[in-house]
């Protein structure tokens, strides 16, 4: 008398039936950061299993990922030199551009994203050129360098365009510079709805990208905005972007919903290294089953209303889906 829910739950392969989201390989990117030089792989303290790799390392290890099923990932750059514009990341024979070449000429049926912004490029670590009266990034002169920015990746054989600079009208910027150079099929995702968090902080350990000075809230969003998340979304959407994004992901399930409910566009979320790390580290003193968490966390982000998933436990989850 009292079953009239619960018998629904009692039979395993009904409770498969029944269930209402799905996690897959395809649902994941990977995040990889590269470094010049040879034979590097040098993992940072605050990701354990995230690695700093030179290009030939990269090139081994989407090996690696084809064996699990991950086709995705996205591209981080650790340049050699830093100065005030970001120049590495303005040229051919910079870090990205490289890594780039190599990776699609050794994997063509690799599908590689990249990131694009400046703060691991500049001196001062932050998304753009400094506008010294204002103290903050200049935000037309970043343009600019942003359109510049994505051809070379384009040049160099990226797949798709991931801006996460939170510039006011860099979809509009990076679109035409793709466009005018012959890339109008090159798909731009934009980290559209992202916030300034402190579950950032392990990603600048590991992509050397700390501001030298300040923050990054006069770009990045205020977490307790939730109408303002929308607005952001909405305008990338109107600007041309391809995917909106929602960044970082765990803390943010409700505007993952939100900006789903608002947009026809496929909606990825970015699960960062915070997030990661905190699962990790307990996992690894004991304190929770980091298998179990990581997949709840990550069905939590599809249920939520994502379509892509930008995770660190990408390969860890595959183990474990492939089973
Ligand atoms: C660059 C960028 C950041 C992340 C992705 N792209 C750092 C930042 O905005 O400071 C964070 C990713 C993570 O924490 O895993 N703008
Ligand atoms: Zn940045």
């Amino acid at each position: 008398m009292f079953a009239r829910l619960r018998r629904k739950r009692i039979n395993p392969v009904l409770r498969d039936l029944l269930k209402e989201t799905q996690l897959s390989v395809n649902d994941f990117i990977y995040p990889l950061f590269a470094k010049e030089g040879t034979q590097i792989k040098e993992e940072v303290a605050s990701m354990p299993d995230v690695y700093q790799m030179s290009i030939d390392e990269i090139i081994k290890e989407c090996y690696e990922l084809k064996k699990l099923g991950l086709y995705s990932i996205i591209l981080f750059g650790i340049p050699q030199t830093k100065d005030s514009v970001g120049s590495d990341a303005l040229c051919d024979h910079g870090i990205m551009a490289k890594t780039l070449r190599a990776v699609k000429e050794a994997h063509p049926d690799m599908f590689v994203v990249t990131d694009l912004c400046f703060c691991e490029y500049t001196d001062h670590g932050h998304c753009g050129v400094i506008d010294p009266v204002l103290e903050t990034v200049d935000n037309d002169i970043t343009l600019n360098n942003l359109a510049q920015q994505a051809v070379i990746h384009a040049q160099a054989g990226a797949d798709m365009i991931a801006p996460s600079g939170m510039m006011d009208g860099m979809i509009q910027a990076i679109r035409k510079g793709l466009d005018s150079a012959g890339y109008e099929n090159i798909p731009i995702m934009s980290y559209s709805s992202k916030f300034a968090s402190a579950y950032y902080g392990p990603f600048r350990d590991v992509a050397e990208s700390s501001p030298s000075f300040g923050d990054r809230r006069s770009y990045q969003m205020n977490p307790a905005n939730r109408n303002e998340a929308i607005l952001e979304s909405i305008e990338d959407e109107k600007e041309g972007a391809d995917i909106l994004m929602v960044k970082p992901a765990l803390a943010y399930l409700d505007i993952i919903r939100d900006v789903k409910n608002s947009t026809s566009l496929p909606l990825a979320c970015y699960n960062v290294s915070g997030e990661y790390s905190m699962l990790k580290i307990a996992g690894k003193a004991g304190v929770i089953d980091y298998d179990k968490v990581m997949m709840e966390t990550l069905i939590a982000f599809k249920r939520a209303g994502a379509d892509i998933i930008i995770t660190y436990h990408a390969k860890e989850a595959a183990v474990l889906l492939n089973k």
